[in-house]
């Protein structure tokens, strides 16, 4: 991956539009995804047999296609309306999603109507996030749980440089190029605060240990 010389995205689509297929094939049996995000994100979640699950920033349905295989029911929506079309295509009427932004209030949900909810490598694309957790905090139930998975802001700090503690817009190509992403590198005690701000309480932090297999796949992500 590299730093983007680029300002801005190269149009008005939301960025994960350009590349949401090669995403969905990348994502599906990826080490990184498959591997190692969806198995520690969904063994935190637990059992969601008849619970209702919000899927925040869904990409397209691999979550919710497991959540509700599991028996939950699953209310999804992601800013990028190809991710939408993904999801609905793998997952059909048993997925009910929609074209949204988390920037936004989610203001189509009742407060207190969610066991639990899921945002998979989606909080850092935000840039009011406190703002956008706190929306999401306003949908849970009283006791319900919210399992969120973001870049590791050690592994940013090593790949981009300059202070650990600097809050920042980054923008990058990945994929040879082919991926233009835009996140936020922030340090840990940061992130900690957007969530307690926006009302959580931080039950867990956990940075899963890889699989075994995942040596083979991925060499950079091994146990030691
Ligand atoms: C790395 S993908 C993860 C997709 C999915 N959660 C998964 O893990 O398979 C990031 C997703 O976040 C979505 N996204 C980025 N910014 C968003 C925003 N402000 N509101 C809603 N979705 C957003 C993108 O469109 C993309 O589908």
């Amino acid at each position: 991956m590299t730093r983007s010389q680029r300002t801005g995205s190269e149009s008005d689509a939301p960025l994960f539009d350009h590349f949401a297929e090669e995403y969905e094939l990348h994502a599906f049996d990826g080490a990184y995804n498959a591997l190692y995000d969806r198995p520690a994100v969904l063994e935190l979640l637990g059992d969601v047999k008849g619970q209702r699950v919000l899927d925040a920033g869904c990409g397209p349905g691999l979550y919710a296609e497991e959540l509700v295989a599991r028996g939950a029911e699953v209310v999804g929506f992601d800013q990028s309306p190809e991710m939408v079309r993904l999801a609905r295509h793998r997952v059909g009427d048993r997925l009910d999603v929609r074209v949204h932004d988390l920037e936004s209030p989610l203001d189509w949900l009742d407060d207190r109507t969610f066991d639990a909810a899921l945002a998979a490598l989606v909080i850092h694309h935000v840039d009011d996030r406190t703002a956008a957790l706190r929306e999401i905090h306003r949908v849970l139930r009283p006791g319900g749980r919210f399992v969120v998975s973001t870049h590791h802001p050690t592994s940013d700090w090593l790949r981009l440089g300059a202070s650990y503690f600097s809050v920042e817009p980054i923008e990058e190509d990945w994929h040879e190029g082919r991926w233009h992403v835009r996140y936020w590198r922030a340090p840990l005690q940061r992130t900690c605060e957007e969530f307690t701000d926006a009302g959580f309480l931080i039950e867990r932090l956990v940075e899963p240990l890889p699989r075994p297999e995942m040596a083979d796949r991925s060499p950079m992500i091994t146990r030691s």
